[in-house]
């Protein structure tokens, strides 16, 4: 699949705000600053699409953007920014837990890790939250171009290890990196087979 066309579609902050138009949903979340705007822009060939920053807490409200004018990618805050204020931090979890236990229209939620660290605590827990609540998920690793390809493949399996920990069975687990584009023909063939079984 192709993404021909990318257009901002709304910001919201309770899922009763997102746009009125109700197609597809493919939503991306993870840790403050692990790279969920940038991947956006990376599939939409547009650097200028989601905002990105290097100061983690950029994006603090859910942009819907219309793909092909027939579904939507969703860029959500991040979670587990330790510097931001409580009052903060309760506000952004509760922008994101709104959007994702209440939008019927979610048909994946792609969880987004840093390939070069350890899957941590924060990570592991919202996984099993996403488990309790029977929310669709998949594996982004990000940032995969920071390292060879060795240490990248060491760690995956590290990574697998730990989840296999918690889970039975492995999720989809796919690699990407915004700065060199690779995994962007993987994520959008994934986002087409689910379109596909609709
Ligand atoms: P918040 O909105 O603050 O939660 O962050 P985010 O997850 O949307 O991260 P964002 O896309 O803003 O990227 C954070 C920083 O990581 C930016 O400085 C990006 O340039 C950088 N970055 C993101 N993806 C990649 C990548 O694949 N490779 C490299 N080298 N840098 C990346
Ligand atoms: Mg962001």
């Amino acid at each position: 699949m192709k993404i021909s066309e990318a257009k901002f579609a709304g910001s919201s902050t309770r899922v009763s705000m997102k746009p009125k138009r109700l197609l597809p949903e493919f939503a991306f979340i993870g840790r403050s600053n692990v790279g969920k705007s940038s991947l956006i822009n990376m599939l939409c060939n547009n650097n200028k699409l989601a905002m990105t920053s290097s100061t983690p807490g950029k994006t603090k409200v859910v942009n819907h953007f219309l793909i092909n004018d027939s579904w939507y990618l969703v860029d959500l805050p991040g979670y587990g920014y330790a510097k931001m204020n409580q009052k903060g931090r309760e506000e952004l979890s509760t922008v994101i837990n709104d959007y994702i236990l209440g939008s019927s229209e979610l048909m994946m939620l792609f969880v987004l890790i840093d390939s070069r660290h350890d899957i941590g605590k924060i990570d592991r827990d919202f996984l099993a939250r996403l488990g309790e609540n029977g929310i669709p998920f998949a594996i982004i690793m990000t940032k995969c171009d920071k390292q060879g390809p060795n240490v990248l493949a060491a760690q995956l399996e590290k990574d697998k290890a730990i989840l296999l920990e918690q889970w039975e069975e492995l999720p989809p687990i796919l690699c990407s990196s915004s700065k060199s584009g690779s995994g962007k023909n993987e994520i959008l063939e994934y986002i087409e087979s689910i379109l596909n079984t609709q």
